[in-house]
């Protein structure tokens, strides 16, 4: 073993002599006030204070260092050290605070902005259109009913006198429940209540029926496979066609507004005899768009006049299965389209905008239409 080198000289250790302490105390200080992040501190407090800094290693040298020469050398490095790591604490504070200020700057949140930027939902102008066009018929007395969507067989066609194999079940291509042999469908027309309103009421019966209806059709600008219906039926003594008339004038009068001409056009439903189907006279153009060299219209596409949908007088058949005296009552029963009438009132061209749910859509009709 070697004796210790007592004649070891602290000025030959280079990284030891005044100089040279100052010197890395002076690139530390540079560096810590150069770092412009906490980031980059972190890599300059690893490069100037960690273990393998140019100051640390210095320092380790002491050791090594005759007893008289450690203290001054001790003093020398301590003190750089400290600074350093002083200096280090203060960039820290200073770049901490200039994170914070930044961070209340950039995630700030304005509270003087409008609160209601969550769009609101509305109801749907579907369902708004049919309380309004029922509303028209409960202002003249009559009653809402409500029925099944999942219907019998035999009230969405039997006791409505349509034959077992008229083709005219066909022709209203049926979702049927399960198993053609399940005698449940999907309704196909609201029509139904029609049954069911004179099968549990006392007569006379006045009433409406606003509600989905299902057919097997593909979605497309016009076509919806579930869209909606009112149906009104009216049972009494001594009722006519001129009241079905009476009742679909007062019906485009609340809706449309005044002055507007309807028609009736024969057609054919079993459940109703004679049976027609009803048209307005279009409310934009007043049937111009008709004449000879008229504006062309988009609302009627020209044609003057709009489809509302079906009616007639209720088929003795019917009443008979509802056990109604057809000597003694006679009816009137319309179905309208709730789609068709929201189309035409509002210019609403596209059938998807009504099944797709989209808030925009909705909120444009507010929560009155
Ligand atoms: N139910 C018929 C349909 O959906 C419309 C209608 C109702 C016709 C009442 C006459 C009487 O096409």
């Amino acid at each position: 073993m070697s004796a210790p080198n007592k004649s070891y000289d602290p000025v030959e250790v280079t990284s030891l002599h005044p100089d040279e302490v100052a010197r890395m105390r002076a690139e530390a200080l540079a560096a810590i006030e150069a770092a412009s992040s906490l980031d980059e501190l972190k890599q300059t407090r690893l490069a100037h204070a960690g273990d393998r800094s140019p100051l640390a290693l210095a320092n380790r040298e002491i050791g090594a260092l005759p007893p008289h020469a450690k203290a001054e050398a001790g003093k020398r490095v301590g003190g750089a050290r400290r600074d350093v790591s002083e200096a280090l604490k203060r960039r820290q504070a200073e770049l901490e605070d200039e994170r914070d200020q930044r961070v209340l700057v950039e995630e700030a949140v304005d509270v003087t902005l409008p609160w209601d930027r969550v769009q609101r939902g509305a109801r749907h102008p579907v369902t708004t259109t049919a309380e309004r066009m029922t509303d028209v018929f409960v202002s003249m007395g009559f009653e809402i009913v409500e029925g099944p969507e999942v219907e019998a067989e035999w009230f969405n066609f039997d006791a409505l006198n349509f034959p077992p194999a008229h083709p005219a079940r066909e022709m209203q291509d049926t979702f049927f429940v399960e198993s053609e042999e399940s005698g449940l469908v999907l309704r196909t027309h609201t029509s139904p209540m029609q049954v069911r309103a004179l099968l549990t009421r006392e007569l006379p019966v006045y009433v409406v029926c606003a509600g989905k209806t299902f057919r097997t059709d593909e979605l497309d600008a016009t076509h919806s496979p579930v869209f909606h219906q009112m149906e009104g039926l009216v049972v009494d003594e001594g009722i006519t066609m001129a009241d079905l008339r009476g009742a679909i004038d007062a019906f485009v009068v609340g809706m449309f507004g005044e002055g507007l001409r309807t028609r009736f056009r024969p057609y054919f439903f079993p459940f109703t005899e004679p049976s027609g189907e009803v048209d307005m006279e279009c409310f934009v153009c007043r049937g111009a768009s008709a004449e000879p060299g008229g504006e062309p219209c988009r609302t009627c596409r020209s044609e003057g006049w709009i489809e509302l949908g079906g009616c007639g007088m209720v088929n003795p058949r019917v009443l008979i299965a509802c056990g109604v005296d057809p000597e003694r009552y006679s009816g009137w029963a319309f179905g309208l389209g709730v789609e068709r009438t929201l189309m035409f009132r509002h210019g609403v061209e596209d059938m998807h905008d009504m099944v797709e749910g989209d808030v925009r859509f909705t909120r444009a009709f507010g929560m009155e239409i």
